[in-house]
């Protein structure tokens, strides 16, 4: 996948560097990018942009796929455990690779906890559900607490020295520093082998930066863009995942729950998976599938204890 990019047309040196240190160094990288985003990231017009896009897709040989193909990429999906077997159950087998992960619940309803779970659990081996790999993890709002992460190493039996080694942690001030720590994600990830990136909350900053009616539409944008380059890394470095939302209370709902993840339709048609998570009684937490593409709705309890994330 890292097929080198100087081959292109229209590709001289200096693009070539523009087009590195923008993180575009790979075909599959141009060639899942549109015309407006290249061309924005890059400098290069956006007609040029089009064509650079079609050679890499051509090169690549992408385009129209046979149904094998699909399935062959399917088939490389790994799944990350949540801690929960009933939880994994209505995943369909954990937390997928190739795909966003969308929590959302009031506080306390074990968003952060269920992140904290699988930046710990992504580092199993594969025979006890994890991917054997690291974790990137962009906090918003200084909820990472690397004391949890001591007890979750604990609870699944690894050593917490090295789990807390693993896992590469930025914490984002506002939704402009969110996005670029995103697209700086790609070294890391890398260079790491990180198979989990983990954004808690997606929404916090979005949601105080952009407060007037008036700039709804450019925050849509912004977060279109930013899901996109998310979607990306999970595609092009087969990892998962996992961000978290608040919810928001609609007094408008008169029946059901008076209560939706903000995002609106833009993260409802971009997150693959998406959980309501709601408090229960003590250490109880439901889980709601909403939103899957091959996956019956439902839901399942767990807990949380001090050693993390269980069945019920
Ligand atoms: P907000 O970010 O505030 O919207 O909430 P959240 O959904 O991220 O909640 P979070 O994941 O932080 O869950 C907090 C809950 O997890 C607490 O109310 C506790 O019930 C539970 N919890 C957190 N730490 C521990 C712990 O060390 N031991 C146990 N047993 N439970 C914990
Ligand atoms: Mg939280």
């Amino acid at each position: 996948m890292a097929d080198k990019i100087d081959k292109l047309p229209g590709v001289g040196e200096k693009t070539l560097e523009k087009f590195k240190e923008a993180g575009y160094d790979n075909m599959m990288a141009i060639a899942a990018s549109s015309p407006g985003t290249l061309s924005t990231d890059t400098g290069v017009g956006e007609e040029t942009a089009a064509k650079i896009i079609a050679a890499a897709r051509e090169s690549l040989q992408m385009g129209f796929e046979t149904a094998t193909n699909v399935l062959k990429k399917r088939e490389a999906v790994g799944r990350v455990t949540t801690g929960s077997k009933t939880l994994d159950k209505l995943l369909g087998g954990g937390v997928e690779t190739q795909a966003i992960l969308e929590a959302h619940g009031a506080f306390g309803s074990a968003k952060t906890q269920l992140a904290l779970q699988l930046a710990v659990n992504v580092q199993l081996p594969l025979e006890k559900g994890g991917l054997g790999g690291k974790a990137l993890y962009i906090d918003t709002e200084g909820s990472f607490r690397p004391e949890r992460i001591i007890e979750m190493a604990k609870g699944v039996g690894l050593d917490p020295k090295k789990v807390m080694e693993n896992i590469m942690i930025a914490r984002a001030y506002n939704s402009d520093h969110q996005v670029v720590l995103t697209d700086k994600a790609e070294e890391v990830i890398k260079k790491e082998g990180i198979r989990i990136v983990i954004v808690d909350s997606l929404m916090a900053a979005f949601r105080s930066d952009y407060t007037g009616r008036g700039t709804l539409a450019n925050r849509q944008q912004k977060l279109n863009r930013h899901l996109h380059a998310l979607q990306k890394l999970a595609d092009v470095y087969n990892l998962a995942v996992y961000v978290t939302n608040q919810v928001m209370s609609r007094p408008d709902v008169m029946f059901g729950d008076p209560t939706a993840p903000i995002g609106g339709h833009i993260l409802g048609h971009q997150a693959t998976f998406r959980l309501y998570l709601r408090k229960s009684k003590g250490e109880k937490r439901i889980a709601k599938l909403i939103d899957s593409p091959n996956l019956p709705e439902g839901e399942t309890i767990f807990i949380v204890t001090g050693e993390g994330i269980k069945d019920a």
